[in-house]
């Protein structure tokens, strides 16, 4: 085996997580799902239009690769998206440009980068990467990953497995999508106690658990990291735990994709 195989073997890959509200980027080992050295972090520009992100995107893969223990140059790199992706185009922007709705993804940042690139709807990945290495290793049956951030993200995942977009985010509750009300910005914009935020993801978490009747709940994104000012709070039927990559589930799980499937 060629050293280059021998290297792009065993070296971390590089794992993009793009938000409405940053662009995070880390260096992760494939097998074990974590990140290696410190994560980079660029504000999303704003407007968030295609060529704006790619280019940012593209500056933070370069100071990746530019790190002693990145992969070779021509490793592909797992990137995440706030929306909506079939076969690497996008489908929603819910939080980003809307210039953004039926952009090859895949395609731009394949060309802006000049290597292979695999793009995933970002609660998609988180789901990915806390079923096989964090609170969902090992459970059957179904298990929903819903991400708390600038929006509500949502994996779907069953034994396992991942079923691709489904957009628990964007469920209608007492006549408004629930991100609007529910997600972890709309509890800072709207200036929320964590009393009175919980009794917002109360309403939300027993709706979603009467549709599905899932055997876990994890609770993703930067809200994850004060779990406890709101998840002791829940009455629920099914176990609900924070994840356990915590906001790095996203970029584990880009690196995940790109690497396993
Ligand atoms: C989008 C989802 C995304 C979520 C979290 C929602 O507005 O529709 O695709 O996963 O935000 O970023």
């Amino acid at each position: 085996m060629a050293m280059q195989d021998e290297k792009s073997k065993h070296s971390p890959l590089i794992g993009i997580d793009i938000g409405g509200t940053g662009i995070k980027g880390g260096l992760v080992d494939p097998e074990k799902g974590e990140l290696i050295g410190d994560r980079v972090h660029v504000p999303t520009p704003q407007p968030s239009t295609p060529e704006a992100v790619a280019e940012v995107v593209a500056q933070v893969v370069a100071k990746l690769s530019a790190r002693p223990d990145a992969s070779v140059a021509d490793s592909p790199v797992g990137v995440t998206f706030p929306g909506i992706i079939r076969h690497g185009v996008v489908h929603s922007a819910a939080n980003v440009d809307k210039s953004w709705l039926k952009t090859d993804i895949d395609a731009l940042l394949t060309e802006r980068l000049g290597r292979r690139v695999g793009v995933i709807n970002d609660a998609d990945a988180a789901g990915l990467a806390e079923a096989r290495f964090g609170a969902g290793e090992g459970v059957s049956g179904t298990v929903l990953v819903i991400t708390l951030g600038t929006g509500i993200g949502s994996a779907f995942i069953f034994n396992g497995k991942l079923v691709p977009n489904a957009e628990l985010g964007h469920l209608e509750i007492d006549g408004f999508d629930a991100e609007t009300k529910a997600s972890a910005v709309a509890r800072e914009r709207d200036g929320l106690s964590w009393e009175e935020y919980s009794l917002l993801l109360q309403r939300y978490f027993s709706h979603v658990e009467f549709l599905f009747s899932p055997e876990l709940f994890i609770v993703g994104g930067g809200i994850s990291k004060r779990a406890d000012e709101y998840l002791p709070q829940l009455k629920l039927r099914t176990p609900i735990a924070p994840a356990e990559l915590m906001n790095d589930a996203g970029i584990v799980g880009a690196v995940v994709d790109i690497a396993h499937n």
